[in-house]
């Protein structure tokens, strides 16, 4: 499967990516941020990948820098987009044109903390079990039918330095079976609950 990587910044998701899948059952056509000084763009260049670029000033607007992006995936022939520490909330339209076929990673178990700084808001409610999700995105914040997740206990720990770099150590593992269960076409919603997705390994 072609698959394609949205990131806005340090990109260890996109690294563990590369590692564990590109050039096997997936290729990673191309790497797209919202930041040109995005470190994950210089991983992606180190593995001679495609990066492209897309600021929302260089645009009229998210919408129009959106379509320009989702332009640039179809001409790159990607099948499925994965967000990996994409920071940018994606239009109602890109989304609807990639239906079902984009997955983010997020450091909380959801529907719990959604959206930015998940581990600090964790962390300020008080939770003893942290974790990660990886799901399909829709047209909410972090609403998407979960595909994967895993939680971990670290009752006394307040750090949220601390605790995100435990959680990505999940999500460097997470997200590339995640990736993997839908090149596999293993995925797909139940006719009696659209938001539960069913697993076949
Ligand atoms: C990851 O921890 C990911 O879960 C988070 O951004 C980080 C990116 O790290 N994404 C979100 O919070 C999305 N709401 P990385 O650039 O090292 O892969």
């Amino acid at each position: 499967m072609k698959i394609a990587v949205l990131v806005s910044g340090r990109g260890s998701n996109l690294q563990a990516l590369i590692k564990n899948l590109h050039g096997f059952d997936v290729e990673i056509v191309g790497v797209v941020s919202d930041n040109e000084d995005a470190p994950a763009l210089k991983h992606a260049r180190t593995a001679d990948i495609p990066t492209a670029s897309f600021a929302e000033a260089s645009y009229d607007g998210r919408e129009a820098r959106d379509l320009a992006i989702a332009d640039w995936l179809d001409e790159n022939q990607a099948e499925l987009v994965v967000l990996a520490g994409y920071m940018a909330l994606l239009s109602d339209s890109f989304v609807a044109r990639f239906r079902d076929r984009i997955i983010n990673v997020h450091p909380s178990l959801l529907p719990a903390f959604p959206g930015t700084r998940a581990v600090e808001m964790a962390v300020a409610a008080g939770v003893k079990v942290f974790g990660v999700t990886v799901h399909l995105v829709d047209e909410g914040i972090d609403t998407g039918p979960i595909l994967l997740q895993r939680a971990v206990e670290l009752d006394g720990y307040s750090d949220p330095t601390e605790i995100h770099q435990i959680l990505q150590k999940i999500e460097h593992e997470l997200l590339p079976e995640g990736v993997r269960l839908m090149a596999d076409g293993a995925v797909s919603r139940d006719p009696a609950n659209p938001q539960r997705l069913i697993i076949e390994r």
